[in-house]
């Protein structure tokens, strides 16, 4: 097989293109709760606004399980596994976004903690819970940037059309049931939680 016909995405055709549109729109959805997220904090910081915590527990909630749960088993069993085959050189970088990976779940850890030590504690314990939340922004921005400048063209550039096959399947939630469609029916139902809790301009919730 000629290499050019071998290599994903101008044969994989729509696989590959709806593959990617998947991928990028967890990312959109992830980071559209993690910009509500800081615009909570940054409220509360700067105007005073009082601290919703369901809100702002039912954020964190999602932050969590999206990506644990959802999103990144499908990039570590299938995009990551797949392009590491075809690629080899792209295995630093792999490494490199698995271990965010793993430093996100610990994030998450301590932005649970530090979020129950301001609602028994009140404003004292507020600037750390502040700090963690944007620590944590920019660590996951940083995550999905590499993700969508760095992997996705390399995807594209070496993948074969049957492995973008595999990885549609998985991300349209066709391959394992724990990633699949009851899951991701799930994570919109607590998205449109969020965005009927959250106020004005993050969300249709009541202004506060
Ligand atoms: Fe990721
Ligand atoms: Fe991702």
């Amino acid at each position: 097989m000629r290499r050019a016909e071998r290599r994903g995405v101008q044969v994989a055709g729509g696989c590959a293109l709806r593959a990617i549109a998947i991928i990028q729109d967890e990312h959109r959805t992830l980071a559209a709760v993690l910009h509500g997220l800081l615009f909570l904090v940054r409220e509360i910081r700067d105007r005073g606004a009082t601290p919703d915590f369901a809100l702002l527990g039912s954020m964190l909630h999602y932050v969590d399980l999206f990506p644990e749960r959802f999103h990144h088993p499908k990039e570590d069993r299938y995009l990551f596994a797949l392009l590491r085959t075809r690629h080899p050189p792209a295995g630093p970088l792999i490494d490199l976004l698995q271990n965010q990976h793993e430093i996100g779940a610990e994030k998450i850890r301590e932005l649970d903690q530090r979020l129950a030590r301001f609602r028994e504690g009140g404003t004292a314990e507020f600037p750390a819970f502040a700090d963690a939340v944007e620590a944590y922004a920019v660590f996951h921005w940083d995550h999905l940037r590499r993700e969508e400048r760095d992997v996705i063209p390399l995807a594209k550039e070496h993948l074969t059309s049957a492995d973008w096959e595999v990885i549609d399947a998985a991300f349209a939630g066709h391959t394992d049931p724990l990633l699949g469609t009851d899951q991701g029916v799930g994570f919109e139902a607590l998205f449109r939680r969020i965005v009927d809790l959250a106020p004005p301009p993050i969300g249709v919730g009541p202004m506060r």
